[in-house]
């Protein structure tokens, strides 16, 4: 379809047609009870009628005077969504950003820049110790990144344990940090997670809260998975404690609905929001005489200069359907896991490795007699060939050291029916692949 051309093509219907079904028809198909392997989900229809009507209308959401309406709806939303979390209205800051991972990176520059006030102009820590962050064994990779980037050393990240629900073992974190300031280590941020990306757990908030306060250590919770369960009456009780935290990382793109990517980044004191990246904007876009809808802009606070107006769907779902259509749907995805977990703890073949917190569950093909050194692979090569036979899609994530498959509720329409679909293909595929009837 890539054709060269000397001059301008007229309009080719047809050429159009076959680009947007190939779309369609490649890469995984979200809005398909079978997709059950990933954390972004298929979208409400109405927010991909109003992300298209974005596309069009081409306002980013950097600055109030290109895009009005998406600027005011952040506030809208960021008010909205605070209710669930609980800061002060008054104090609250809320910035949309590309992504989650953009945002841990920004919330942990911003935890630093609190920390050490002339890092950002002099490039100089001045602290006690060596600047470290204290993360859980199950951290999602975006966290340990951003540290890269931030210049602590992967030796400065301070690991703390997880018990077997992969939460943070939060007895054992005050002896680990102990340690770690003996080390020569200043830990100023600590990450908890709501909603680990393999197992979906969350970390004891509350009680990190009163550790990371004890030592003046900034709270940031990576909630890129798990947050919107605080919009949920039955299920916020996961994230308890979450109004002692510094910033929350949100991402609607996951279950809420939205176009990816859709992320917001709260912090509880709106002071430290412009901290993480300084004070550099450009004159072109710095108005020198602001009025009162400057206070609206973003530039300031966010890595882009360019942003989409991503929250737009996610205001226009929340306007038009309310709370309800997102608690609804999560509690119903999380219930789906629930039912899916206890059909696993009927099949002998497979072992269980947790009781799901939210939507996300792993386990592993395991019949009698396979040898623990071929379980891994085993694992690897069922999740190739059921995403091959195209009926399934899963992911796998390694366990303490081994693969499993993970399953992610994403769309409300999979019963445990599907599920009892896909164990049967799993273990037909695992039973085929041991006796060696299908490709290594
Ligand atoms: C816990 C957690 N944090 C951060 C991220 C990264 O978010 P994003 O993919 O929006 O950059 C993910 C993605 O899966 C995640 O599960």
């Amino acid at each position: 379809m890539t054709t060269e051309r000397e001059s301008i093509a007229a309009f080719d219907e047809k050429r159009l047609a076959a680009i947007v079904e190939l779309y369609i028809r490649t890469g995984i198909q979200v809005h398909s009870p079978g997709y059950m392997g990933r954390q972004f989900s298929g979208t409400v229809p109405m927010a991909g009628v109003i992300d298209f009507v974005g596309s069009v209308v081409n306002q980013p959401s950097s600055y109030y005077e290109a895009g009005q309406l998406p600027i005011t709806a952040e506030r809208i939303m960021a008010e909205e969504l605070n209710r669930f979390i609980g800061w002060d209205p008054g104090r609250f800051a809320m910035v949309t950003t590309s992504g989650g991972s953009l945002a841990n990176l920004t919330a942990l520059l911003a935890a630093r820049n609190r920390a050490y006030p002339d890092i950002w102009a002099c490039g100089e820590h001045g602290g006690r110790g060596l600047p470290a962050i204290a993360v859980s064994e199950e951290v999602h990779y975006s966290v340990t990144r951003a540290a890269g980037v931030l210049g602590i050393g992967e030796k400065r990240i301070v690991r703390l344990p997880v018990d077997p629900r992969g939460r943070i073992a939060v007895n054992r974190v005050p002896a680990v940090l102990a340690a770690a300031e003996r080390r020569g280590l200043e830990v100023f941020c600590l990450v908890a997670s709501a909603g680990t990306t393999a197992l979906g757990a969350f970390d004891p908030i509350g009680e990190l809260a009163g550790i990371a306060a004890e030592g003046g250590i900034w709270l940031h919770v990576d909630g890129a998975h798990g947050a919107s369960l605080l919009v949920s009456d039955v299920l916020r009780h996961r994230l308890r404690g979450i109004e002692k935290a510094d910033s929350l990382t949100w991402d609607a793109h996951k279950l809420m609905f939205v176009p990816a990517p859709c992320t917001m980044l709260f912090y509880r004191d709106a002071r430290d929001a412009p901290q993480a990246f300084g004070r550099g904007a450009a004159s072109y876009v710095l108005d020198e005489e602001p009025d009162a809808h400057c206070a609206l802009d973003s530039g300031d606070k966010n890595l882009e200069c360019t942003k989409r107006p991503m929250i737009m769907p996610l205001w226009a779902l929340w306007a038009v359907y309310g709370r309800a259509l997102f608690a609804e749907k999560i509690e119903q995805l999380c219930q789906t896991a629930h039912e899916a977990h206890r059909v696993l703890l009927d099949e002998p073949d497979f072992e269980v490795l947790h009781e799901p917190e939210a939507n996300i569950l792993c386990f592993r093909y395991r019949p009698e007699g396979v040898a623990a050194e071929r379980v891994h692979r085993l694992q690897l090569r069922i999740r190739k060939q059921v995403r091959l036979a195209g009926r399934f899609f899963i992911s796998k994530v390694d366990v303490q050291g081994t693969a499993a498959l993970r399953v992610v509720f994403m769309n409300h329409q999979i019963s445990a029916e599907h599920f009892r679909m896909l164990l049967a293909e799993i273990r037909s595929t695992g039973q085929r692949l041991l006796r060696g009837d299908l490709p290594a």
